[in-house]
């Protein structure tokens, strides 16, 4: 089955054709970022707009990339949600438009699903079960997952996701946006022994993340600095360490009282380097297994939404000819691939 992905969630226009027999044929990315850097973040109407004006042009040349016409295609997937309203209803729009035209199967798609299925686009892929740790600007959670469908929520954020307190911390430090990237840049160059900076809940025995106090604390420090470039980037790098840690503290006590080995780590805070090697390190002292998508894949993409959708298509669902998007959309309501109207 070959299965065009559309993303556009958020900041980012991607598309994509994965056949279910064959892998992944092409994927193509637009990015935003350049659009809503004057405004310091993402305006929604902005990028509801900027997706309708790309779609079209990224989906014709990653159909003629994947070496297929539009008349090969066999489903369209779409992100139905979560993510902004105005953008997710672009993308829904035309995915179902796109398969009207064609008179072929449409389905929303879980953008989360598809970060947390994003890995197994790579070789080797991660074989089930596992403990996901799915880490954006949205979302701090780890997930048991036992097969495709079956999430268990096992820890959340209580305030803000990590993606988000480096998007927050970023932009007090005035570094920017996109806040993630630009903060890890500037702590690769900053003395990681100048401050320290609590690791939230580190302590707790259950699951759960706090990120808005080590916000708060590196405000703080930052207040009290000459608010120079080498203060930011020293407080930069104690903040990076600091959240990567709480990261890593609670994916070994999720996988110890879990009893599991392998750890798969997706969404675009997986993209940060200095998570990926302490987390390898975590990994290799439990002898365990750790499963990245590639940097690319980590952030928002086609791929993923095509792969996620793919599978589901193949198990006899689609949606209805209704659009419907869903910018609040928990994880856990996601059921295991059924037939559907
Ligand atoms: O998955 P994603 O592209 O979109 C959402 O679904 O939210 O994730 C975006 C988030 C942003 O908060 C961004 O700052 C963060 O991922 N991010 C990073 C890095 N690259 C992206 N955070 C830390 N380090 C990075 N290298
Ligand atoms: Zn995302």
């Amino acid at each position: 089955m070959k299965v065009l992905g559309i993303e556009t969630s958020c900041d980012e226009t991607g598309v994509a054709v994965y056949d279910s027999e064959h892998g992944l044929l092409s994927h193509k990315l637009h990015s935003q970022v350049e659009i809503h850097a004057d405004y310091g973040g993402v305006v929604p109407e902005i990028a509801s707009r900027d997706h309708v004006g790309k779609w079209v042009t990224l989906t014709k040349s990653c159909v003629a990339d994947a070496g297929l016409s539009l008349s090969d295609l066999d489903a369209v997937a779409y992100t139905a949600g979560p993510g902004l309203a105005g953008a997710l209803f672009t993308g829904a729009v035309a995915g179902r438009a796109l398969a009207w035209q064609l008179g072929i199967k449409a389905l929303g798609v879980h953008h989360m699903e598809g970060h947390l299925l994003a890995p197994m686009l790579e070789s080797p892929a991660p074989t089930f079960p596992f403990i996901c740790l799915l880490v954006s600007g949205g979302h701090s959670q780890l997930v048991r997952v036992e097969s495709i469908g079956h999430y268990e929520l096992l820890g959340d954020t209580l305030d803000d996701a990590v993606g988000e307190a480096f998007d927050k911390t970023a932009k007090m430090l005035g570094l920017g946006y996109p806040g993630g990237p630009a903060l890890s840049k500037a702590a690769a160059n900053g003395d990681i022994s100048k401050f320290t900076f609590p690791r939230p809940m580190a302590k707790s025995d259950d699951l759960n993340f706090s990120f808005s106090g080590l916000k708060t604390a590196a405000i703080t420090a930052f207040d009290k600095t000459g608010r120079d470039q080498s203060a930011v980037n020293d407080i930069a790098a104690a903040f990076e360490l600091a959240a990567v840690e709480s990261l890593a503290i609670k994916c070994k006590k999720a996988l110890q009282q879990h009893n599991m080995k392998t750890l798969v780590v997706s969404g675009g805070v997986a993209a940060n380097v200095r998570l990926r090697a302490l987390l390898q390190q975590t990994i290799e002292s439990i002898e365990g297994e750790l499963y990245f998508p590639r940097l690319e894949f980590c952030t928002d993409n086609g791929a993923m939404i095509a792969y996620a959708g793919a599978f589901r298509l193949l198990a006899g669902e689609h949606s209805g000819a209704e659009i419907n998007v869903r910018p609040r959309w928990p994880l856990s309501e996601m059921a295991a691939p059924r037939q559907s109207g």
